[in-house]
């Protein structure tokens, strides 16, 4: 897979985020690329780091690449890693499912990948630092690719295996603005200012640093595609688009019924606004569809068989027709 085709794969399901989406997909092809060069000539494997404000399809660009990638590939979350008493376990158990997505073939899962999620609670409250510094120390000993022997006696190679990393790092934006001490500016007529807006807008390893993850640490993850806070209209897309989005999920629940379910478009935006104030990104989305279609998915058992639903506004009851009555 092409850079463009892994792209155009995670557009059927995530919306947005090109900027991440092809930094994800660049980094997935070199990752292919460098598997079938010589070892001397293979560059270092560059772990990515994905960040984002909450509920902008971090984890969601995570498992949807899963889907697409066949190499074996595992996931974690930091969360429960820290909150583990024996990291070094978890961390070889993890392992241990890689070699099983393998097959067995431990060459195989040398070239995997590895997805840890929830990365920024590495870095979280100082009365739980100790914790979150301890899962840095033992993730950099699998991150920095040597030869990791299991407890069972089977040794891995984890020099090509690609970690993924994700993490919403709540408040780095502050940081980052606060250390701004210079900016790139426009000096030909040549220089692209989204260019320009886009150095200035990177994420620094020393902002990680500041955030509280240990230099060693974001030193191995040299690749940071960030994703952004989500407008009204991307808001307005997920519900619909997706092959999996909520509108269609829930035009399937009424289908099951022998009902149909139709929304009209300024619901919609009804909708993303209300989300927009939740700021938690496109996750309260689902509630607010609940909300909506609640009291209609009560009593939809109860209607007639070929009853169609259609919502015109937020604040109206849907209007309710029967094409088999009326024709
Ligand atoms: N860009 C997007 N395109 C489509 N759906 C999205 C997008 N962002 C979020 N969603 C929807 O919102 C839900 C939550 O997104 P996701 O789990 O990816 O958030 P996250 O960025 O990992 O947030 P957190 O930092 O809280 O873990 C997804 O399951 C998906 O339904
Ligand atoms: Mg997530």
């Amino acid at each position: 897979m092409k850079p463009r085709d892994i792209v155009r794969f995670l557009d059927q399901h995530v919306v947005g985020q090109d900027d991440a989406k092809r930094t994800l997909a660049v980094a997935i092809y070199s990752h292919y690329r460098r598997l079938t060069l010589p070892e001397m000539l293979a560059p270092n494997k560059a772990n990515v780091l994905l960040i984002g404000p909450t509920g902008t399809g971090k984890t969601l660009l995570c498992t949807t690449l899963a889907r697409a990638l066949d190499l074996p590939q595992v996931m974690a979350d930091a969360t429960a890693l820290a909150q583990s008493r024996y990291v070094g376990e978890e961390l070889d158990a993890l392992m241990v499912r890689l070699i099983e997505r393998a097959g067995g073939d431990l060459e195989k899962a040398g070239r995997g990948i590895v997805f840890i999620d929830e990365i920024d609670k590495l870095a979280a409250e100082p009365e739980r630092a100790g914790a979150g510094r301890a899962v840095q120390h033992a993730l950099l000993k699998i991150m920095e690719g040597s030869l990791i022997r299991l407890a069972d006696g089977r040794t891995v190679d984890t020099r090509q295996m690609l970690f993924i990393c994700g993490g919403a790092f709540v408040g780095i934006e502050r940081i980052r603005q606060e250390r701004r001490a210079y900016g790139f500016i426009g000096t030909s007529p040549d220089d692209d200012p989204r260019i320009i807006e886009r150095l200035n807008t990177r994420i620094k390893p020393t902002d990680l640093f500041e955030y509280g993850l240990i230099p060693e640490f974001t030193g191995r993850l040299p690749i940071v595609a960030q994703l952004h806070g989500l407008d009204r209209t991307a808001l307005i897309r997920i519900m619909q688009e997706p092959q999996d989005s909520l509108y269609r999920q829930f035009q399937a629940l009424f289908a099951l019924d022998g009902a149909a379910l139709s929304i009209a478009p300024p619901v919609f935006a009804q909708l993303a606004d209300l989300a927009l104030e939740f700021k938690v990104g496109a996750r309260s989305l689902r509630g607010l569809f609940e909300e909506l279609l609640g009291p209609v998915l009560y009593a939809l058992p109860d209607e007639a068989p070929g009853t169609h639903f259609h919502f015109d506004s937020l604040f109206a009851a849907p209007k309710k027709t029967n094409a088999g009555q009326a024709g």
